[in-house]
């Protein structure tokens, strides 16, 4: 019997199959005892660089090649100590569920390609609707991530508001705002010049007095605001822009009031982390990352929309081979005239599962940990001599900076630098620095739900003992200054 290409037998799937299971169950069971930086960095050459061999090469012998070669080689930023950037601390249904979405296959752009992962996506996108307290014919659906969520909700905004020519449009957002922004933006054919960075208060909100002039200043230079982007939890330090002023703000001027929530709107699902985010409800969109403190595998980020047609309208295109698709019964909806993709993974599955299997009252524990965890950090760091925080515990966010008294900001700047690099070389948590008014700082979030506090402990010590060291070492050398 000839085998079709590309085709396994069941047994061979099988094996295979558990071959995967077996390597991610170990993954899982022995992260903690491995370093969050993974191996490091990939030696030199490219061990993938060669053409496709004509035979092909038994699953077993490339599972055992990206043992060595591939899995070692990339950061575990799902590690409790894996304390930078935005961290993905994913859980072990959502990745199951990413294995059945794919291994089914499942078309979630059409009604007809697939109304059972419609349905579900309907229902979940509900679950953070309600989470954010936007009305019944608001609407939103899972994108990539973050970015891509921004970019659909610019796009919504300028379907909304832009009535004169392009090129006059104004959009708003803090000097802290994602880089994402500013590049969807420009994707969408805005100008750099057409983004104004409005600069931040103390505490890197967008400062609404600033903000307010800046869009009375365009107006009379006969330019048109369309839209202002506030933060729901930066990126460097989980600020919450204040959501009630710059809603009434955007109100009174009409313009468009996007919140950027990737890092920090899953924490609606969270009593203490709703009451943070006050004012969310008052958006004309919520872009948030269930791929972050959601705790999905990558990638899956989502979108809301206050007024749901006018996120229909923005993408909606007529073509006659999707003619059929267009039958919905009266109830049917296609997630793929909402946004970018036609063609579109069963995000849904993964969000849904995760919710059904653990429950949302451990979601909210799970939330809730990273909330802990900041505070109990900066608790920490408070209690020591030669640190100082930088920017308090804010929706799971902390920066901090070891400043020894007597010694020059620039020394400083060397000797957290210098702590970073110890701290990388011991491998145990994964920080790295970061800048606060020019000033060097270490910065940490902390929203792994299997992070502990003994963990926190552990890692504050060791920074600390590494900051003595290195303290040590520039006073020896004369380097303080
Ligand atoms: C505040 C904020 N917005 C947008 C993004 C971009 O999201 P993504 O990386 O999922 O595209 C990030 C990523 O860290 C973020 O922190």
């Amino acid at each position: 019997m000839t085998i079709p290409p590309l085709t396994l037998s069941p047994d061979e799937m099988r094996r295979a199959g558990y071959a995967v299971i077996d390597r991610l169950v170990e993954h899982y069971a022995t992260l903690n005892e491995q370093s969050p930086w993974g191996d490091g960095e990939i030696p030199a050459p490219n061990p993938f660089d060669a053409p496709p061999p004509r035979e092909g090469v038994a699953f077993e012998t490339l599972l055992a090649r990206l043992d060595k070669e591939f899995f070692p080689y990339n950061l575990r930023v799902n590690h409790p100590r894996f304390y930078s950037f935005i961290p993905g601390p994913s859980n072990f249904i959502g990745v199951l569920a990413d294995t059945l979405a794919a291994g089914f296959n499942i078309f979630g752009g059409t009604w007809i390609g697939g109304s059972g992962t419609a349905q579900m996506e309907r229902a979940s996108i509900k679950w953070v609707r309600d989470a954010v307290g936007f009305p019944e014919d608001s609407f939103g659906l899972f994108t990539s991530g973050g970015s891509a969520a921004n970019v659909i909700a610019l796009a919504a905004a300028r379907h909304s508001r832009l009535k004169g020519p392009l090129e006059n449009a104004r959009i708003y957002m803090s000097s802290e705002t994602h880089s994402s922004v500013e590049r969807g933006l420009r994707i969408l054919g805005f100008k750099s010049h057409q983004c104004r960075k409005i600069k931040v208060d103390e505490n890197l909100r967008i400062d609404v007095l600033s903000l307010t002039d800046a869009i009375c200043e365009d107006r009379a230079k006969g330019f048109d605001p369309i839209a202002v982007v506030a933060n729901a939890g930066t990126t460097n330090t989980g600020a919450v822009d204040p959501l009630h002023q710059l809603a009434d703000i955007c109100r009174r001027e009409n313009v468009w009031m996007h919140i950027d929530g990737a890092y920090g709107a899953g924490a609606v699902f969270s009593k203490r982390g709703r009451a943070m985010l006050d004012g969310v409800e008052r958006a004309d969109s919520v872009s948030f990352d269930a791929h972050k403190w959601l705790f999905q595998p990558f990638e899956i980020g989502g979108v809301l929309v206050r007024d749901g047609e006018t996120l229909h309208s923005a993408f909606n295109i007529d073509a006659s081979y999707l003619r059929d698709t267009k039958k919905l019964f009266g109830r049917g909806v296609n997630f793929g005239e909402h946004g970018i993709q036609l063609t579109r993974a069963s995000r849904a599955l993964k969000f849904w599962l995760t919710f059904q299997a653990f429950g949302a009252d451990e979601i909210e524990r799970a939330i809730n940990n990273g909330l802990d965890m900041a505070e109990a950090a900066e608790t920490m760091i408070r209690s020591l001599p030669h640190w100082r925080v930088i920017s308090p515990a804010s929706l799971g966010a902390l920066a901090f900076r070891a400043a020894p008294s007597g010694w020059s900001d620039e020394a400083a700047d060397r000797l957290n630098s210098e702590i970073a690099a110890r701290s990388r070389a011991d491998g145990k948590d994964m920080i790295v620095t970061t800048e606060f008014k020019g000033r060097v700082a270490l910065r940490i979030c902390p929203i792994n739900p299997r992070l502990t506090k003994s963990d926190m402990q552990g890692t504050i010590e060791r920074l600390d003992l590494a900051a003595l060291a290195a303290m040590s070492d520039a006073e020896n050398a004369d380097e303080t200054r």
